[in-house]
């Protein structure tokens, strides 16, 4: 092996997470290479689809600290990338607010607001019907908007992060397959389609497809993949503009009954807009079980629900796509973010982000994975997000 085969860090996954980390290890002066499979700026995984819903709120308290945490680093990101990516169109809960979901609970939510002292305006269904364009609410629906959510600007975030990351000296390689990795004490051996690699760490940053690495070693992570339904529909009226929106509904015996939407995009204004339903229900086997064709009893009811209660919105889909969905096998983790110490044997040199709705958090979480591969240990509270393991048996 070579001096130009040996890194610090190997980076596999050249998505959102898999750029932010290779960047900010290039940035500490860390030999570091990030690998891409299928090149990079693909839409295979979650990054499918123009925008990403910025919000400051969660439920769960560690969880909103860790975005109020990311917000001064999305704000040096754009400095950097002189660039505006997150756009504070406001971001909209509302619904039934004792409902408790997988997003959350919108009761609970306002409560941590107050305690963080995030400011928001509390709202009735009819405020939303009034303000928003909203119909036929049930009354009891009630729920709140806080100001600075809004809509993340993915593509504008990925080109921001891979620039910065080739100008801090980070070697970047699309189309090259990692085809296993040899974790040992003193680091691990990388082996793809091309060629072997040797680094003191490894991030796996790959999504869908981290346990085709991780398993042949030891346990992989317990995930579920869900291709879920994007629905364009034309606005019936240009003048009426919406924050980004989540309606939060008892569930159905079918289903989730949660359905979001985004507003007008502010970098690409458009008479379409976005919408979907969250749907944590028929999980596929693996990423190349993917279609990019909805179920289309999802587009239905997601198109019910518009026709039912959003008249600014044509229910008819103008365009229907799919996102996958990589989520933990208990959804209130959220993502993991750890060492992958539990799993395999010589673990602690691998660092494991794997994947949940974490765009809001990606400027910190290149951080966390650049401290978890230096020094084992973040002063960021991540704990709810340590790695858990499918239930095989270790090899
Ligand atoms: C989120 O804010 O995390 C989210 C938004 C839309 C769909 C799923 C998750």
């Amino acid at each position: 092996m070579t001096g130009s085969d040996l890194f610090d860090i190997v980076v596999v996954g050249g998505g959102p997470v898999g750029l932010s980390t290779g960047w900010q290890a290039a940035a500490r002066g860390r030999r570091t290479l990030v690998l891409d499979r299928h090149g990079f700026f693909n839409e295979r995984c979650g990054t499918s689809g123009a925008e990403r819903h910025w919000r400051l709120q969660y439920t769960q308290e560690d969880l909103f600290r860790l975005t109020l945490e990311a917000l001064p680093r999305w704000r040096r990101l754009e400095s950097l990338a002189e660039r505006t990516l997150i756009h504070e169109i406001g971001s909209l809960w509302f619904g039934d607010v004792d409902v408790e979901t997988n997003e959350g609970q919108i009761a609970e939510t306002m409560r941590v607001m107050d305690r963080l002292d995030v400011r928001y305006e509390a709202l009735t269904a009819r405020d939303i019907e009034r303000r928003f364009g909203f119909a036929r609410l049930p009354g009891h629906y009630a729920g709140f908007l806080q100001p600075g959510g809004g809509t993340i600007d993915v593509r504008g975030t990925l080109a921001a992060l891979y620039g910065l990351a080739q100008q801090e000296g980070c070697l970047l390689r699309g189309g090259e397959r990692v085809l296993g990795l040899e974790p040992d004490a003193d680091g691990v051996t990388v082996r793809t389609d091309r060629q072997t690699y040797r680094c003191a760490k490894v991030v796996l940053a790959n999504g869908a497809e981290v346990n085709s690495l991780l398993t042949p070693l030891g346990r992989g992570l317990d995930i579920k993949l869900y291709e879920m339904a994007l629905v364009s529909l034309r606005r019936r009226d240009q003048a009426v503009d919406f924050p980004f929106w989540f309606v939060f509904q008892q569930p159905t015996e079918e289903d989730t009954n949660l359905f979001y939407g985004f507003g007008r995009n502010p970098w690409s204004p458009s008479e379409l807009v976005r919408l979907g339903p969250v749907f944590e229900v028929d999980p596929i086997a693996g990423a190349d079980h993917t279609t990019g064709e909805p179920d289309p009893r999802h587009v239905t009811r997601l198109s019910t629900w518009v026709g039912n209660h959003l008249p600014a919105l044509d229910p008819e889909p103008v365009r229907t796509s799919t996102c996958l969905a990589v989520l933990p096998g208990d959804l209130r983790r959220q993502f993991y973010l750890g060492l992958a110490t539990d799993l395999v044997p010589d673990g602690g040199n691998i660092v494991l982000y794997s994947s949940g709705w974490g765009f809001k958090f990606v400027p910190l979480l290149g951080e966390v994975c650049v401290d978890l591969a230096l020094h084992g240990s973040t002063e960021h509270d991540i704990s709810r997000l340590a790695p858990t393991a499918t239930q095989e048996a270790a090899r």
